[in-house]
């Protein structure tokens, strides 16, 4: 083959529409990833995985779901993309601003009457939605009656959190979504900026601990006010919302609330009775007494 039609040979493979997965081929996958790796994905939404997945292939310019399967097994480090894959990090500062406003409204006026508050955030990839709770609270002055613990089963993800650095280009955005949540001074004051990059600013971390842990397979984490859960639940089958959302009934302290992201729902969950609705459109929940 010459030059040229190699790399049309080689542009051929990359741009082929992907095998289709199918659900025998995709099941087993998960329960060797299990097995192997100890990370459980059998109980999210296939469509999603599939998608991820048919993404990988493509780009790896691999046409048998069987070899990328064995790739994963063989090599760790094909496996930490294939986590990374499936992990959909995708967060922004302050996304939503609504529900940042209802937060304001319905539930810092509660923590105001405590004189210390928990606070769990699962799911917390590379730490945005942490770093705006933390200003928020600042703002209302009571960050430092408050621990956040913020969680995700990315390691890589929450070393990107715990370091608080993230791209000079994005805090445009960040900025407008602050001030549309009810924020009030300049945002600038939260971060330094380096070259194209900005650092967050050190006393929005003195009360995070960032942490490991899997909804998936971990239990309940330690009594809390409020648990924050966004985005998440929404990639997960009904089986783990459950599971997900009684690790979060367990965890909440007596008239906790629960919030969950925009297309995330209790309605269908089997905890539907344990919680009253706060906000209906922000998708905020407190816990029923009794
Ligand atoms: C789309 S991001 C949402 C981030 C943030 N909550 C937000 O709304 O902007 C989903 C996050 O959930 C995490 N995640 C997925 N499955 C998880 C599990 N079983 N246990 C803990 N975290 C999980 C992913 O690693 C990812 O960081």
């Amino acid at each position: 083959m010459n030059n040229r039609a190699e790399i049309m040979n080689d542009m051929a493979v990359h741009l082929k529409a992907p095998a289709h997965i199918p659900d025998r081929e995709l099941q087993r996958f998960l329960d060797q990833v299990f097995d192997k790796y100890g990370y459980d994905f059998r109980n999210y939404s296939h469509a999603s995985l599939r998608r991820r997945l048919r993404h990988r292939l493509m780009l790896s310019g691999i046409d048998d779901f069987g070899d990328l399967e064995a790739k994963t097994l063989k090599n760790r480090q094909f496996f930490n993309t294939i986590l990374l894959d499936l992990s959909i990090t995708t967060t922004e500062m302050f996304r939503d601003p609504a529900f940042f406003m209802a937060f304001r409204d319905e539930v810092v006026p509660v923590l105001k009457t405590y004189p210390s508050f928990k606070i769990w955030q699962a799911g917390c990839s590379t730490g945005q939605e942490t770093y705006s709770l933390a200003i928020l609270l600042q703002e209302e002055g009571i960050l430092d009656r408050g621990l956040i613990y913020a969680t995700d089963f990315n390691a890589t993800a929450l070393e990107q959190a715990r370091r608080g650095v993230y791209p000079t280009e994005l805090i445009k955005q960040y900025a407008a979504q602050f001030h549309r949540a009810g924020g009030k001074g300049p945002f600038s004051q939260y971060f330094t900026s380096r070259y194209d990059s900005v650092l967050m600013d050190k006393s929005l971390r003195r009360n995070i601990v960032f942490s490991e842990h899997n909804l998936a397979t971990d239990g309940v984490f330690s009594e809390v006010q409020i648990v924050i859960c966004r985005n998440v639940l929404i990639y997960f089958n009904r089986t783990l919302q459950d599971r997900a959302l009684s690790i979060f009934h367990q965890s909440l302290g007596r008239r906790g609330f629960l919030c969950l992201g925009a297309k995330e729902s209790l309605l269908l969950s089997s905890h539907r009775r344990d919680f009253e609705v706060v906000r209906e459109n922000e998708r905020i929940f407190r816990k029923k007494t009794g």
